[in-house]
């Protein structure tokens, strides 16, 4: 018979997974503990704007029209311990309120509503971001708490999805990542991951400490990347040359690759900053000092930028304070292709120049509703256009295609001054330049 699977946490990760698995062919029970959330999934719409998921849930979730019915939901972990022979752990770890550290509450939580019920062999599956020997923990608690006689295994499988690619990261991962201590674990999950295994993806058996590193540090090696190029564009911006034209030429060399070489005001949303920090803590609780020093730096250089292009947009527009001042901001995402404004770069520039006195206004192709949330006091416009209406300078902070697709020669005829300052380096200059417009990019030269 064919695996039955539970995911357990319907957020980002969990919604995708669990579209994933069902699209793979399996029965799938998604549980959440919030019964909104399972009302919209079972309306087959995602938690939040994710290209693709939900048309990937509506065709798989039960009662939907033309659906394959095998994805159902659930706030019951007592039907989700009966239901499940493996149960992927997909809840949230942020960062705990005040400190790096991360928070594993919703991950004890989960395991500890999920064991009591246990009544079959099982499989627990770990996929959310932990501090590197939580699977050690997990597992002795599970092997505690789950009623005598039952046979309930953890293993750790990392998940590496990019937010606005989430549907294409889970069915077509680059690679699959499993911390097991046992062949049946490796067993189960070899059959989980059988069709994209099949189409070439590698699958990586190791134990529990190098599975829940590998997430770590991905992310960690992405920030480095970004901070480096960031670090470069400091020097650049010091020596007159251009930033991106550097990294052009540096990415031509395969061992450093072209990619997350993208100098600006840095990274943000949910993972990579939190990830970071979790990783700090860890290291330091570890004693791994250099490594903690390492990883401060990258956090730093990365927080600097946002206040580097306050201050560029200062200097731009004569040095004084912002007071009176009319600032169009293009973008309040962390990055393009998502709703999603957590630990938002573009955010954090606009929310520092409205507190200095700025006239702050923000457009966003989908992230406004989020940002209105959390920064109610800021301007928003309905349109790219508008938000430049009367501006006297306009700050690119999130790279949508949108904004690279807009007519410069028209957004000058309302702008009140063609002063452009570009937070991503993702703008053509010379097209902006040609309809008259200041370009300005951190580490490249003005002209
Ligand atoms: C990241 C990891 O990429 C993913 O593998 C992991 O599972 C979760 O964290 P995501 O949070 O979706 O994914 O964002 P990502 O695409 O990595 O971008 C992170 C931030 O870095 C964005 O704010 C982006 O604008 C910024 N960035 C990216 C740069 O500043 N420069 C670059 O060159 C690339």
């Amino acid at each position: 018979m064919a695996l039955r699977i539970t995911v357990i946490g319907t957020g980002y990760l969990g919604a995708t997974h669990a579209a994933a698995m069902a699209e793979l062919g399996f029965e799938v029970l998604g549980l959440d503990v919030v019964p909104e959330k399972i009302e919209k999934l079972e309306r087959g719409e995602a938690p939040m704007y994710e290209p693709g998921l939900d048309e990937l849930l509506r065709a798989h979730v039960v009662g939907i029209e033309g659906s394959s019915g095998r994805l159902r939901f659930t706030t019951d972990y007592a039907e989700a311990a009966a239901f499940g022979d493996i149960h992927f752990v997909c809840v949230n770890t942020p960062q705990r309120h005040g400190e790096y550290a991360c928070d594993m509450s919703y991950v004890d939580s989960a395991i500890a509503s999920l064991a009591p019920h246990l009544t079959e062999p099982a499989l627990v599956v770990g996929k959310s971001t932990v501090p590197v020997g939580s699977a050690d923990r997990l597992a002795a608690y599970l092997a505690e708490h789950a009623p005598v006689g039952v046979d309930a295994e953890l293993a750790w499988n990392p998940e590496f999805l990019r937010e606005g690619f989430a549907v294409q990261d889970t069915l077509r991962p680059d690679r699959i990542v499993v911390g097991v201590r046992s062949k049946r674990a490796e067993k189960l999950l070899r059959e989980v991951y059988a069709t994209p295994v099949s189409e070439g993806t590698p699958f990586v058996v190791t134990d529990f400490p190098t599975s829940e590193l590998v997430k770590t540090s991905a992310n960690s090696f992405l920030a480095t990347k970004i901070s480096f190029i960031n670090a470069m564009a400091e020097m650049c911006e010091a020596s007159g040359g251009d930033v991106a034209k550097l990294a052009e030429a540096i990415g031509y060399d395969d061992r450093i690759g072209k990619k997350f070489l993208r100098a600006g005001i840095g990274f943000g949303g949910g993972c990579l900053p939190k990830d970071i920090r979790a990783f700090m803590a860890r290291a330091g609780e570890l004693g791994a000092d250099q490594a903690l020093t390492f990883l401060r730096e990258i956090d730093s250089i990365n927080m600097r930028q946002r206040g580097q292009m306050v201050e560029l947009a200062r200097q731009a527009l004569g040095g004084g304070p912002f007071l009176g001042k009319r600032v169009a901001v293009l973008g309040a995402t962390f990055k393009p292709d998502s709703d999603d404004v957590r630990d938002s770069p573009a955010l954090n520039v606009a929310g520092q120049i409205h507190l200095q006195g700025g006239q702050v206004t923000v457009y966003d192709p989908k992230g406004m509703d989020n940002a209105r949330r959390i920064f109610p006091t800021l301007g928003y416009a309905g349109s790219a256009i508008e938000a430049v209406r009367g501006a006297d300078v306009v700050l690119h902070l999130t790279e949508w295609r949108e904004f690279r697709e807009l007519d410069p020669a028209a957004l000058g005829e309302v702008a009140a001054t063609r002063l452009v300052l570009d937070g991503r380096n993702a703008l053509d200059p010379e097209l902006w330049r040609q309809a008259g417009w200041t370009y300005r990019a951190m580490g490249r030269p003005t002209a």
